[in-house]
């Protein structure tokens, strides 16, 4: 493998001294993209582009094309993982995923087993794949959804407004979702390493409903598992730390547990003040985040001003440039690269605090 050419974004994450703040964007390969929906219909479906490694790698290097980008992330889903685990992952057109089998019965969850991880080989594929097509140009981010958001799908069936089969189980038979969560960390873990394996040189885990727990029921249901995840995580490759991002919507309240769970980097939506962050979690852990995704509909000089304003609520150590969760599928590509030049454009160089 080609040494890297730009490590900006795996210095920072290790809080180490870079010449400017990088940036990366969450959902940055996707459906704001012409060519992105160019690519999908080529494959037929979001799910045949997952599942080709030979387009999974055409559409991660897409936004990377257009802008100067800090790092790429694996163009796949979080849902591969029950998918592998024998739920039915399907995309109903306009409604999001579903699953044709939910875990509905305790039966189904005792059943529930780790995949055998040759069932997602399309994923690690993928992994080296972009790497290669990368060529050393910037580090490619693997990821995950954690234990508690992937369990949401699984015993919902899909999406949901209120979480309230998660949460019914959650009260009335907490051992049933302990077990799901269990199994899932095992996953999980397994997932990963193996994304680290085939070349994914960061991880993100994404705990997109952690936020929608009741204070104690998150640290029980969603951070002890991304915890028990974390230590399970090889994190050394090729001569290098593996940094791990944990990124729970809505997690602000409980910042410095997060900061505490053995990960680099913690993750932050646009509900809370960069600056509060970082005096709440102290040296321990890098921050990424975190521009309400909305503002990128604003004019470019609003966007101008809200990264100069979120830029400098950092001392610039020890910060990654993204938005408060993923980009919306109406940005104009245009406001993108506003923003990216936004972020390089501020030359606070970044020393080690
Ligand atoms: O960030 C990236 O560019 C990498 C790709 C990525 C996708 N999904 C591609 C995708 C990542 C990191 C994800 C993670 C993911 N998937 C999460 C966690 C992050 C988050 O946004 O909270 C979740 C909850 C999912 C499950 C999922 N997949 C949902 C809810 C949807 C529907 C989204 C919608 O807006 O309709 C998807 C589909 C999906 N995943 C798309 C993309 C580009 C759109 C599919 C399409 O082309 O129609």
């Amino acid at each position: 493998m080609k040494p890297l050419e730009n490590d900006t974004f795996l210095r920072a994450c290790l809080r180490q001294p870079t010449d400017y703040t990088p940036v990366w964007l969450m959902r940055q390969a996707g459906r704001y993209l012409p060519e992105y929906r160019a690519s999908r219909a080529r494959a037929g479906s979001f799910l045949a582009l997952c599942k080709s490694p030979e387009l999974a790698t055409e559409v991660t290097l897409q936004p990377l094309e257009r802008f100067p980008l800090d790092a790429a992330i694996l163009f796949s889903d979080i849902l591969t993982v029950p998918d592998a685990m024998g739920l039915g992952l399907y995309f109903a057109d306009g409604e999001g995923p579903k699953f044709e089998r939910p875990l509905r019965d305790e039966a189904a969850i005792q059943a529930l087993a780790v995949p055998d991880m040759a069932k997602l080989r399309y994923v690690f594929d993928a992994v080296s794949s972009i790497r290669t097509a990368l060529d050393g140009r910037v580090p490619l981010i693997g990821f995950s959804g954690s234990p508690f958001t992937l369990a949401c799908y699984m015993i919902e069936g899909g999406g949901s407004d209120t979480f309230s089969r998660v949460k019914t189980m959650l009260y009335d038979r907490p051992d049933l979702l302990h077990h799901i969560l269990d199994i899932n960390a095992q996953a999980v873990a397994a997932y990963l390493n193996e994304q680290i394996a085939a070349g994914a040189q960061a991880v993100q885990i994404f705990d997109t409903w952690g936020g929608a727990l009741a204070a104690g029921k998150y640290q029980e249901f969603s951070l002890a598992y991304m915890r028990r995840v974390i230590s399970l995580l090889r994190r050394e490759a090729e001569g290098r730390r593996v940094p791990v991002i944990v990124f729970t919507k809505g997690g602000g309240v409980w910042l410095e547990e997060i900061a505490d769970c053995g990960c680099d980097v913690v993750g932050l939506d646009w509900t809370v003040d960069l600056a509060d962050a970082r005096r709440r979690v102290g040296a321990k852990v890098a921050l990424q985040g975190n521009l309400d995704p909305n503002a990128l509909f604003a004019s470019p000089a609003a966007i101008q001003r809200e990264v100069a304003n979120l830029l400098a609520q950092t001392s610039g150590t020890g910060h990654i440039f993204n938005l408060g969760h993923g980009i919306s599928q109406f940005t104009d590509p245009e406001h993108v690269a506003v923003l990216v030049d936004a972020v390089h454009g501020q030359k606070t160089y970044c020393t080690a605090a």
